[in-house]
This record gives C-alpha cells, structure tokens and sequence, in this order.
C-alpha cells in the first residue's frame, strides 16, 4: 500500500515507521527542514536527538527505502496520485483553558491537502483514498473532515478513524504489537483499505481488531483516556491521600491488597506527584467540554482533572506545611524534566509548574538533570544564575538544601544510597514518585526528613 502521514511527531513518525516496517511505502510529511533532514538521516542518534523513541532510529535506518520524511508539499501532490490513505496525525492542544481543542493545525493540514487531492490522476481524481484521523480529535470530526473535502470538491474519497493508543516511550513497541486496532468507518470500501494497511494486525491472533462507526472510534479514545487518567486521579487523591493521613500505612501495602481484586487490575497504582504528557489533561479537558456543550454537567470528568492539580499542589506546599520550610535563598535540586521517565517530552510535566512556583519563592538556585528532556527543557528555562544544569543525578544533589524528585527514572533509585552513604548534611527529600521507599526508614534513622507522596511527613529520629 501506498500511505502518506501528515505530521512526523510522535504519533505521525512512529506509526509511519511500523508501516514501512510492515512493507507499505510511507511519505511523511511535516513543516519545516530541520526535524524532516534529521528524521531523513539514517542515523539512528540523530533522529533520536530530534524524537527520542525507544526504537524508533532502527526501525526508520532499517526499513529506509520504503520511508521518506519530506517539507515539500510538491512530493505529496505526486505521491497522492496512486495513495490508498492518508493519516492525519496533526496536534490538536487545548485552547487556553477552555478545554475546547485547538483545530487549527488539522483544519491548515485538511485544507491543503483537500486542494492537493483535487488535482490527483490529472484532476480526474481516479483513485479512491481514505483520508484517517489518527490525532486524537473530536466526536464529531469525521463530519468536519468531510465537510472540508466536499467544499473543495474532492472526490473519491473516504473518512476513516483509527485513533492512536501508543505510550510514549513504548511508542514503537506498542505499535509494532498493539493490543488493539480501533478503526471506525461509514463504507465497507473504507473498511476494506483500513483491513489491508493493518492485514498482520487484522490477522493475528493477540490484536483486537475492532471495527465501528468513526464517530465511536472517536469517542472510544476520548473516554479510555479519561478511564485511565480517573484510575490515577482514585489512586493520586483517594489511595495516596488515604495513606498521607493516617500512621503505619504503607502503600505498597495497600497496593498489594487492592491488586489482589482482578477487578481492580494493576495499572495506575502507583503513586506520583502528577499526571502530566500531552494526553490525558488534554483530553479530559476536551471530553469535558463536549460534554458540557451537549447540554451535560462532565462533573466528574472536572473532578479528575482538579484532583491531578490538587496532588501538585498539595505535594509541593508540604514543604512548608509539613517541614516548615522556607524556600527563600535555598539551593532546590530538582530531578526529572521530562513528564516521566523513557522520554523527552516535557508537555504538562510537573515540573515546569514546580520551577514557576520555586521562581517564585526567591530560592536561590534550582539544579536539574533529567536523562533525556534537558534540551527542551532548557528551551523554555535557559540557563541562567539561578537556574542550572547538571551532567547526572549525583552532581545535582551536591549542597542542595531540597531535593524533588519528579519523574521516575530508574536511575535516581541509586542516589538514595549516595545520600545515606556520603551526606553529612541533610538535604530535605521531597519525592514525588515514591522512588526511595526502600529506604525511607534508613533515611529517617539517618537524620534526613522524607515527604513522599503517599506516605505521611517522616521526620528525622535524630
Ligand atoms: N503523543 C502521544 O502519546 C499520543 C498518543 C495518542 C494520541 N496522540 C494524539 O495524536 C496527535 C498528534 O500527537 P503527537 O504527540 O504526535 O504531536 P506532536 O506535536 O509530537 O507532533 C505533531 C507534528 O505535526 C507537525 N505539524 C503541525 N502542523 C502541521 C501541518 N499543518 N502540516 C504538517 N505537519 C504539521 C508538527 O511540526 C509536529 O512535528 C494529537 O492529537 C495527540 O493528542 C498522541
């Protein structure tokens, strides 16, 4: 088959990747040169250096003759020609904080792409293509899409949705065995390119192929993330909170007990100082405000958006509510940049709130290292007197008076011995992903006071 991707972020490039992969001939088409020339280069530490994805460099140098990314709008009207489908992987970000979702890259990529399949086969417009909605948009945008077409005057043509379940930092191992292919159609024609594009998916015995109308495939992506984001609201504001609040509760405990229910199931029990990424608030907010314009209240769904506030909130102002802190003139190291570990996407990350709220405390220094987000980090906070980067986890930590930790990379589990082993003073420990739990109780023998979310303030025995 012959697919086109527009827009080569996380979505666009890795699906487009797997479909090379699955031997179809891939056109990805994104603005701008510089991230087109990197994800072009065939270089594996390049590409990862502008979408770092676990996989994804040796899945585009491997599969290299059947992908090609590309700024030049001429190579799409060309490759249009003999195209089953093209996927639509734009963003689609909320606007301001209506919850309503910003269209404006799709209807931009649409409208061009509308004037371009006009002019497929000479004009004549032979060729049938299934245009897919793969970002995650609104219920009611295959009706949108089509809209937009037909105003044009293509022809020939199908709206498909195929929403996209990927987690970042799994993006390519999840698309390469997914647990589900959604695919919502109106005509069996559409249904059939869908079937061919997905065959080893379609085919194999551990995918659940599900067929539906777009509309549902829509709204099937908008109410799974919102379940999931619930799940960690229940377990952040409720579970968590549960054992803040009352002595010799130990969450790991509590989890034990509650996982032991297969109604309950595993995931999302795991404590954390938010819920951030460029999803679940997103798409919350967007269920949300389609519910409300359909005339419904979305109490709930605004209830699990607030209480993933209220634990940033709640978290950070234990410091001084807790510990009696005072953060002015203080060295603050912070670790973990990214939204959480294995990726470098710092969209809704805790910590971008975390470095606003310490600006505002007049601390004296805020150190940070993340393993992989310092670069776009550092693009909206550069370097600066008080704001500074750091090579690893044990640098950052050296004479600071506070350290956060923000998202759960692995490797910050080891500084909790460097802590117990080599600091004679003590930094307070904020952590925000429970990552020390093995050693709370060493550290509280040792003179350091812990605030963990999900556990009660503990105070040093010294
Ligand atoms: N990131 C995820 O984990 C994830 C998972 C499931 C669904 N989604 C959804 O998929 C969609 C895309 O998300 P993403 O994370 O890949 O976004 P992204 O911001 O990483 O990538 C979008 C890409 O589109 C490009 N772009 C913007 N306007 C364009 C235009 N008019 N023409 C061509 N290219 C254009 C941007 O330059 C960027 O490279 C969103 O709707 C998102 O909600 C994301």
């Amino acid at each position: 088959m012959k697919l086109i991707y527009i827009g080569a972020g996380f979505v666009g490039a890795c699906s487009a990747a797997v479909s090379a992969a699955s031997g179809h001939q891939v056109l990805v088409y994104n603005r701008g040169e510089d991230k087109v020339k990197k994800l072009n280069s065939g270089d594996r530490d390049t590409i990862e250096s502008c979408l770092f994805e676990k996989g994804l460099g040796d899945l585009l140098v491997n599969n290299k003759e059947r992908i090609n990314f590309t700024a030049d709008y001429a190579e799409v009207g060309i490759f249009l020609d003999d195209c089953d489908a093209v996927f639509m992987c734009l963003p689609t970000p909320e606007i301001g904080e209506t919850g309503e979702s910003d269209l404006s890259f799709y209807f931009d990529a649409a409208g061009k792409l509308a004037e371009a399949m006009k002019k497929r086969n000479n004009g004549e417009q032979t060729k049938h293509i299934v245009i897919v909605n793969k970002s995650t948009v609104p219920i009611d945008m295959v009706d949108k899409t089509q809209e937009i077409m037909e105003k044009i005057g293509v022809k020939n043509f199908g709206v498909a949705s195929n929403p996209e379940f990927l987690v970042e930092g799994k993006a390519i191992e999840n698309s390469l065995k997914p647990d589900r292919v959604v695919v919502g159609a109106w005509k069996e024609e559409d249904f059939s390119v869908m079937r061919k594009i997905y065959q080893r998916f379609y085919d194999s015995p551990t995918v659940q192929y599900i067929e539906a109308n777009p509309k549902e495939a829509a709204a099937g992506k908008l109410l799974a993330n919102f379940y999931l984001f619930n799940k960690l609201a229940i377990c952040f504001d409720v579970i968590g909170r549960t054992c803040e609040s009352f002595a010799d509760l130990r969450f790991e405990n509590l989890r034990k007990i509650l996982i032991s229910d297969p109604r309950i199931g595993t995931w999302g029990l795991y404590d954390s100082v938010y819920a951030g990424g460029s999803c679940f608030i997103k798409d919350a907010r967007s269920l949300s405000h389609q519910l409300q314009t359909a005339g419904q209240e979305a109490i709930l769904v605004n209830e699990t958006y607030l209480a993933n506030r209220r634990q940033l909130e709640v978290f950070i102002g234990r410091a001084e509510k807790d510990a009696g802190f005072d953060w002015t003139g203080k060295k603050v190291a912070l670790l973990g940049l990214a939204f959480k570990r294995d990726t470098n996407d710092i969209r809704n990350s805790p910590s971008l709130d975390i470095v606003n709220f310490l600006s505002q405390k007049q601390v004296k220094e805020i150190r940070m290292y993340d393993p992989a987000a310092m670069e776009n980090f550092k693009n909206e906070f550069p370097e600066s007197e008080v704001l500074k980067y750091f090579k690893n986890g044990e640098e950052t930590i050296e004479n600071a008076d506070v350290i956060i930790i923000a998202s759960d990379w692995p490797q910050f589990r080891g500084l909790a011995d460097i802590l117990l082993d080599n600091f004679k003073i003590k930094p307070l420990i904020m952590d925000g992903r429970r990552i020390f739990q093995h050693r709370y109780e060493d550290m509280q023998k040792a003179g350091f006071n812990v605030i963990a979310v999900g556990s009660p303030f503990v105070k040093n025995v010294i």
